[in-house]
């Protein structure tokens, strides 16, 4: 599917909304914080793309969440929502968490700034993880 980027409208969310439709996805759902800044992208009014900011301490604010609908993928939907978010963040520091291997989410991050700073083992899913960090 082609989609035309300018269709694309992304506006703040409620937690709700966000949670909705991640739990509507095929792709497992992430722990969502209580207090986080939700975004949503939408194409023709249908909600394709979610993303938050979750402050965890005065300078760090992490992005989680991250989803763009199986059909919408690599037309450049995860970078802008990713971008529009990051002008949010009011934290000296931002960072996400992306599981190794995952080409797509390490090359939006790579390509925003982001630097991958540490690998560790999630001990719930003995998954590798890294750890990607920028400046506000
Ligand atoms: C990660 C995700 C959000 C990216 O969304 P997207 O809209 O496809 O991202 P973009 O179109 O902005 O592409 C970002 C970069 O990844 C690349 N990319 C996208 N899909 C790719 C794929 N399947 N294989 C290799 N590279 C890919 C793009 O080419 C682009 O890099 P480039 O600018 O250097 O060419 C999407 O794949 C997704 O929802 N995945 C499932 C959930 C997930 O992994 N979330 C992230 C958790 S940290």
């Amino acid at each position: 599917m082609s989609t035309n980027l300018s269709n694309i409208e992304i506006k703040t969310i409620s937690r709700d909304e966000m949670v909705n439709y991640l739990s509507n996805v095929s792709d497992p759902v992430n722990q969502i914080p209580g207090r986080i800044t939700a975004f949503g992208g939408y194409v023709d009014g249908k909600l394709i793309s979610v993303v938050c900011l979750y402050k965890g301490f005065w300078h760090t604010t992490e992005i989680r969440g991250l989803h763009v609908q199986k059909e919408y993928r690599k037309q450049g939907i995860g970078t802008q929502i990713v971008s529009h978010a990051l002008k949010y963040v009011d934290t000296p520091v931002v960072m996400a968490t992306v599981r190794s291997g995952n080409l797509p989410s390490e090359r939006l991050f790579s390509k925003l700034g982001f630097i991958p700073c540490l690998d560790f083992i999630n001990p719930n899913t003995g998954n590798e993880v890294t750890i990607w960090i920028r400046r506000r």
